[in-house]
């Protein structure tokens, strides 16, 4: 029988390290040819290869996704080289937590730069292709599966400006939701709790230091990578529209 995504394509950005890696080797696994975007060409070539060998198709976009001619022109390179694009996967993020008094506002404008504007210039671009996916592609439904967080839904004290960026993925999508529905592109939110990835690592090292006593279960990346296959592998009349994963034990 063959692979449930076989014969589409997916761009997975993010794809370097974390959930994104995992992702792009999960739906590789289910048959899909995977976009591999992020600025790390060395971490993202090692993916291609571990990729290929298990059998898969795999393409390298190194690129920063807050430039927006890179993050367009990495959609381009997609569909003018694997020939279309059947699934968005828009993961890369990163979370610099603490205090807002004295906060580098510097931390607020990555943030916003990569999980709002990022996110945003990917799907602005992704979003034709993504139509036309659903029209002509071999399962005739199309994806899009933004990763919000758990503090998408609960801000909590010292996460304000991740808390917003994440609130914001959340109201898009649910947007686009609507939006997109008629024209069977799918848009999925996908809200991590804990995952041991190296977001966490980009924080100063007195937050870090602070932030330490809160770390308890951790899911791995590979959890996160398996509810992302499991919804873009429902068959077409049927779209999960948001998952919020924690780990057991962690109560908020
Ligand atoms: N880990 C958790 O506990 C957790 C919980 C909830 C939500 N999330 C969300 O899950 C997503 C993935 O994070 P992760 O936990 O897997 O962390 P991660 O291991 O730090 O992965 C982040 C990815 O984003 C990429 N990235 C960063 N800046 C970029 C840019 N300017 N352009 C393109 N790619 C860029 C990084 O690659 P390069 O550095 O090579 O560019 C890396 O591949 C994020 O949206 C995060 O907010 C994570």
């Amino acid at each position: 029988m063959k692979p449930v995504l076989d014969g589409t394509v997916a761009l997975i950005t993010g794809a370097s390290s974390g959930i994104g890696a995992a992702t792009a080797a999960t739906l590789g696994a289910q048959g899909a040819t995977v976009a591999l975007a992020a600025r790390r060409r060395d971490r993202l070539e090692e993916l291609a290869g571990q990729i290929r060998a298990a059998g898969g198709t795999a393409l390298v976009l190194e690129c920063d996704v807050t430039d927006q001619a890179q993050a367009a022109a990495a959609v381009e390179r997609t569909v003018t080289e694997l020939g279309r694009l059947d699934t968005l996967v828009n993961n890369a993020g990163v979370m610099l937590l603490g205090p807002a008094a004295g906060a580098p506002l510097a931390e607020w404008q990555r943030m916003v730069d990569l999980n709002v504007l990022g996110l945003l210039y990917c799907a602005h671009a992704a979003l034709p292709h993504l139509v036309r996916a659903a029209g002509d592609g071999p399962r005739q439904v199309a994806d899009m599966v933004n990763i919000s967080s758990v503090a998408g839904r609960l801000a909590r004290n010292g996460n304000g400006v991740y808390a917003l960026t994440k609130f914001g993925a959340g109201a898009f999508s649910e947007s686009l939701r609507q939006e997109l529905a008629g024209q069977y592109v799918r848009v999925s939110l996908v809200e991590p709790g804990a995952t041991a990835t190296e977001l966490a690592s980009h924080n100063r090292p007195e937050v870090l230091e602070s932030i330490r006593s809160q770390f308890g279960q951790r899911m791995e990346a590979a959890d996160i990578a398996d509810a992302i296959g499991y919804i873009v592998t429902r068959p077409r009349h049927v779209a999960v529209n948001e998952m919020l994963i924690r780990p057991t034990e962690q109560q908020r």
